[in-house]
């Protein structure tokens, strides 16, 4: 079957075209078209994103989008057998965008919508191999269990998966999310929106920088909630340590700027991985699933592998291929698709009347 797959739940306005195949083992997929339309620029100057700025090029760039798709997959839409829709969880105004573009594309085609969760949608993204058009997901149970670390600019929380399509979660942000710190913390650095990526590129010059000229740490950031006893994470007190640390120093100069990110990068990273290794345990996971935008973060990758090596567990770790680290409509199209076989999706919108969940839960 051919499907088509929308995601429009934050700032990336995205469409892939895949075919899948089921066969003895495994299901395969082949990317005919996968497109992302990126609106960093635009909500740049806003230093985060504007929700109904997001919500108006949205509306725009769709019909775009599933032309530039449809030209590279040479399929008309008439072919397609599906439609996977994000739903939720996300920005509401942006996420109705691509329901009505879904549902005006069942009314014209008399298309199967499937309602479709963005953060499986991110479990899932861990599938497609990099630069390679096909793949195979075999939902293995020699897999299980799983436990998945979700990262993005909305989110941060441990999810166990024991049995497929059943998600549990574990443990979540009581307040920011993990991405949204990085946001903030880079705002406050005087660095372009979105910051994660910025502060990334920062804190990598001064780790050059430390491990040449063994420099002291000046700099000493709190790691809220590390030794909790549950699977929760805080990252708002960690915004305002940065904030305290920069109104106290005299002049925050490129040296102190990097210092700063090093440590805020430390101390998140660090009670992030100090929890999933912790849930490892607690769980006998077989294999880590890490997704969403901040998993593209290279030091999060690193001592990840390292701390999991370091505490000698048999756990598989899985990272997305980086350009499936942030949104993307693939990771739609795969989470959709198991939807679709669960049956779960409706012929008409006017039987499921779609709505939007800004909070919709796993
Ligand atoms: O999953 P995503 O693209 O969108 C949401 O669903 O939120 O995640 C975006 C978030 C932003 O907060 C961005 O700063 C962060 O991911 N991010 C990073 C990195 N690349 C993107 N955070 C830390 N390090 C990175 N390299
Ligand atoms: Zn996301």
């Amino acid at each position: 079957m051919k499907l088509l797959a929308i995601e429009t739940s934050c700032d990336d306005t995205a469409i892939a075209l895949v075919e899948i195949k089921e066969n003895k083992k495994s299901t395969s997929f082949k990317i005919l078209g996968n497109e992302v339309s990126s609106q960093i620029e635009l909500h740049r100057e806003f230093g985060g994103v504007y929700p109904s700025l997001a919500k108006r090029e949205h509306t725009k760039n769709l019909p775009l989008v599933l032309e530039k798709v449809l030209k590279e997959a040479k399929i008309k839409m008439e072919k397609v057998n599906a439609i996977a829709v994000t739903i939720g969880p996300g920005l509401e105004p942006a996420l109705w965008t691509g329901i009505t573009f879904a549902e005006e594309l069942n009314k014209k085609y008399t298309i199967p919508i499937i309602p479709t969760n963005h953060m499986e949608g991110h479990i899932f993204s861990i599938f497609p191999q990099k630069g390679k058009k096909n793949f195979n997901v075999k939902k293995d149970n020699q897999m299980l269990p799983i436990l998945s670390l979700l990262v993005s600019g909305g989110h941060t929380e441990l999810v166990l998966i024991k049995s497929w399509d059943k998600y549990k979660k574990i443990g979540q942000t009581r307040d920011d999310a993990v991405g949204e710190a990085f946001d903030k913390v880079a705002r406050m650095l005087g660095l372009p929106y979105p910051g994660g990526p910025e502060i990334s590129k920062l804190t990598e010059e001064e780790r050059k920088k430390i491990s040449k000229n063994k420099l002291s740490k000046l700099i000493t950031l709190p790691r809220p909630m590390k030794y909790s006893n549950d699977y929760d994470f805080s990252f708002s007190g960690l915004k305002t340590a940065v904030l305290y640390t920069i109104r106290d120093l005299k002049k925050l100069t490129d040296r102190t700027k990097r210092q700063i990110a090093k440590e805020f990068e430390d101390a998140a990273i660090e009670v992030l991985i100090y929890k999933t290794i912790k849930a490892i345990k607690e769980y006998k996971v077989k294999n880590l699933i890490v997704g969403g935008g901040v998993s593209a973060n290279k030091y999060l990758q690193k001592v990840m592998e390292k701390e999991i090596k370091k505490n000698k567990l048999k756990v598989k770790v899985n990272f997305p291929t980086k350009s499936l680290t942030g949104d993307n409509a693939l990771m739609i199209a795969v989470a959709g698709y198991f939807q679709y076989k669960n049956n779960k999706f409706v012929k008409s919108y006017k039987s499921l009347k779609l709505k939007a969940n800004g909070n919709l839960s796993l």
